[in-house]
């Protein structure tokens, strides 16, 4: 399944999505890729403070492209739409794509990572989203098995869900603090996953400090389930992340129909993506 991890600056992305990777990855039956989607890069950091890596970029998609067979001005759009019969990026065993841009972190445990701002983006002739947009077309087409995890760790706010990366998630976890700004750009995001992109999604409320907060958020945040509530902490080793990793498992289907499904929608709207 994949996972996408999404909410305000600061709610905790990283840690969370760093801590469900290292859980996932001490069952050696599972495979799992870890992405970072964020260009501040610090999944990649928790996972692998040496960032000696092949980083997703502006370049990546002319290998992503020829190993699905397609001619390297294919438009992301045309790659999903037009599908039917072409091969998939797989993780067991790696396709040639997937092998040159992750990193193997453990035996079962590989990590991808959008890099930093590059010339094209510096000189303008890009937008630095573009270095991630990839990912809009790597998502769907991935074929993922029974015990094959994806874990996406995204930018901050409603920008990453803005750029439509999230129709390749089997579901989105959105992190929330509770606070006035942390619940309004939760239910940004989770009003663009509902009415827009169709995707599902769940909340984890993060650092609670008192009933005080978890009153506020029960009042605020109905749209939706939450997972779990996760009291601040000054040891980060106190967090436990069990309960939404049942919750996943329960809950987000593993077929990737919805992913392409909902991918391909996007893309008969909007061809312009390269
Ligand atoms: N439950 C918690 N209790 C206390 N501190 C926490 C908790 N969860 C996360 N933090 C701390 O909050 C800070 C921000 O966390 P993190 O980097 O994971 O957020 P983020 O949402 O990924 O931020 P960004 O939007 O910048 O990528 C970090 O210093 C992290 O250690
Ligand atoms: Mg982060």
């Amino acid at each position: 399944m994949i996972i996408g991890f999404l909410g305000k600056g600061g709610s905790g992305k990283s840690t969370l999505a760093t801590k469900v990777v290292d859980f996932l990855s001490k069952d050696q039956k599972n495979t799992v890729l870890a992405i970072d989607a964020d260009y501040n890069m610090d999944l990649l950091h928790n996972l692998s403070p040496d960032t000696d890596i092949d980083y997703l970029g502006d370049n990546a998609k002319f290998l992503m492209k020829k190993v699905l067979n397609f001619n390297e001005k294919t438009l992301y759009a045309d790659m999903v739409l037009n599908d039917d019969n072409i091969m998939r990026f797989t993780l067991n065993p790696l396709d040639e794509f997937t092998k040159k841009y992750s990193k193997k972190i453990s035996e079962n445990t590989y990590l991808m990572a959008v890099g930093p701002h590059s010339e094209n983006v510096l000189n303008d002739k890009m937008c630095s989203h573009g270095l991630s947009a990839l990912l809009k077309a790597y998502l769907p087409l991935l074929k993922i098995n029974k015990n094959e995890y994806v874990i996406v760790d995204e930018k901050a706010g409603v920008d990453s869900v803005g750029t439509g990366i999230p129709t390749g998630f089997d579901m989105s976890i959105i992190v929330v603090e509770a606070t006035l700004y942390g619940i309004k750009a939760a239910k940004q995001i989770s009003n663009l996953l509902r009415n827009h992109y169709h995707i599902p999604f769940a909340y984890i409320v993060n650092k609670v400090k008192n009933d005080t907060d978890l009153d506020y958020i029960k009042r605020e945040l109905s749209d939706g389930d939450i997972i779990d509530y996760i009291h601040f902490t000054e040891n980060i080793d106190n967090i436990h992340i069990e309960r939404m990793i049942q919750y996943v498992q329960r809950h987000v289907e593993t077929n990737g129909d919805n992913r392409l499904k909902q991918s391909k929608i996007k893309f008969k709207n909007n061809k312009l993506c390269k």
